[in-house]
């Protein structure tokens, strides 16, 4: 398989990022590549290598890179205008496919980003309660906000509930307002909600947090706990959304929360991330019907931009054309099921987690169910395997790989090829 060749032009374009980059990059990945193009399942970078993307630009092209469809939409509406800050008819209509598809979606308020979404679904479980504390589980994962990066990576886990920044620059008091729980141990989870029901504004959980799945019974329990004390459920969909199913990670795994954070496909590789829930939460964002005291204040200028929900409507009925998502689960269960035979063939310690449309390999044996199983795992082998499949013509992030519906079984067939390479040159040196 042909190694990857980078040209003098995208080398200069790589010093050039370092003069004006802090460390060179946009923050996003360690691996230096200038792509320049992408088509379908496909990317180019500016030495004209070519990548099957299981990037997908973290995510958000679930339909491929420049779908037809997509295409068009936006072009049409940058023709007209690229953004006016006031209601424009694309945004509705995306709320209202919202609507029609997440089950909790009675209303929904638009941002650009998922970190601003599960920043403003917090605050908006403040509002509403009027109490300010929120659960939030050890690895999970919710965005930049000060609130979101507590205890998401800790080096060495503190005692429960106790919470750790995850970034420097974070005042010392927010770490006082979130509460850690274990994912997976709906008996600790609802021990915590109970004992702290009256300070508690809300929990707050990636429904597969990273690529643990939940237990059977877990969300549910989370669920039966918050409603009984009410407190209000958030689900981080922003990954979730749309992926698992056309209804997200509430439809896939049969659990309601009462707010949830969208982003990555409503926005079809635009900026455009959304807090939706039912309607006696989301009405904190109506002053006339919340009063002056619970009213939550939200404005953005990019907020139901008219090109970024063109391209998420057209995404969003590309997925709507029947076996959408059977191809790509499928799609993903066979690079899944390859990866695992390959691990096995090379004899490295390793299993391969997740859900067809998003998965990786952990390098670490045993169930893992939690983020403290999974902090043995070499993360030194993700980097490596990452940067073996580069070379090899295979784009990924260090963590995941993202199925899109535009992977063809002859992308399967080369991607499989491809990791039995990587893994065994891997295993060559070991
Ligand atoms: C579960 C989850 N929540 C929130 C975010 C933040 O989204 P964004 O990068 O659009 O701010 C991410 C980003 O990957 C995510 O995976």
């Amino acid at each position: 398989m042909s190694k990857r060749q980078v040209s003098v032009d995208e080398t200069a374009i790589i010093e050039r990022a370092r003069q004006v980059l802090p460390a060179g990059g946009f923050g996003n990945v360690t691996f230096d590549v200038v792509l320049s193009e992408g088509r379908g399942g496909h990317v180019w970078d500016e030495s004209g290598n070519e990548y099957i993307d299981f990037l997908l630009g973290s995510g958000p092209m679930l339909v491929g890179h420049c779908h037809p469809d997509v295409t068009q939409a936006v072009q049409d509406q940058v023709a007209k205008g690229s953004t006016f800050f006031v209601n424009n008819a694309h945004g509705i209509d995306l709320a209202e496919a919202i609507v029609e598809a997440v089950p909790c979606a009675e209303k929904v308020r638009f941002v650009s980003t998922g970190s601003e979404a599960t920043f403003y679904a917090m605050r908006v479980a403040r509002a509403h309660t009027g109490r300010d504390k929120i659960i939030k589980f050890e690895g999970g994962f919710h965005g930049m906000s000060d609130y979101a990066l507590m205890s998401m990576a800790p080096a060495r886990p503190g005692n429960f509930p106790q919470a750790t920044p995850d970034t420097a620059g974070i005042p010392a008091k927010v770490s006082d307002e979130i509460l850690i729980a274990p994912f997976n141990d709906a008996e600790t989870a609802v021990s915590l909600i109970r004992e702290h029901k009256d300070e508690l504004a809300g929990v707050i959980v990636e429904p597969l947090q990273r690529m643990i799945p939940p237990k059977a019974g877990f969300l549910q329990a989370l669920r039966d706990a918050t409603r009984e004390h009410g407190v209000p459920l958030i689900f981080d969909e922003v990954v979730t959304g749309f992926r698992f199913a056309y209804g997200g990670a509430q439809e896939f795994y049969g659990v309601e929360p009462d707010l949830c954070a969208l982003g990555k496909v409503i926005g079809g590789g635009y900026p455009l991330a959304a807090i939706a829930g039912r309607d006696k939460f989301m009405a904190v964002f109506d002053g006339a019907v919340a009063g002056p005291e619970r009213t939550v204040k939200q404005i953005g200028t990019l907020s139901g931009n008219p090109v970024a929900a063109a391209a998420g409507l057209a995404t969003l009925e590309v997925l709507r054309q029947p076996g959408a998502y059977e191809t790509i689960f499928a799609t993903g269960r066979a690079l899944m099921e390859g990866l695992t035979a390959s691990l096995a063939k090379h004899g490295i310690e390793g299993q391969v987690m997740g859900v067809p449309p998003m998965f990786d390999v952990v390098f670490k044996a045993g169930e893992l169910t939690d983020y403290r199983a999974t902090m043995g795992a070499d993360m030194s082998m993700n980097k490596r395997f990452t940067a073996e499949l580069l070379s090899r013509g295979i784009l990924k992030g260090d963590n995941k790989f993202y199925v899109s519906l535009a992977h063809t079984d002859a992308d399967v067939t080369q991607a499989l090829a491809a990791f039995d390479e990587a893994l065994g040159a891997i295993a060559a040196d070991n």
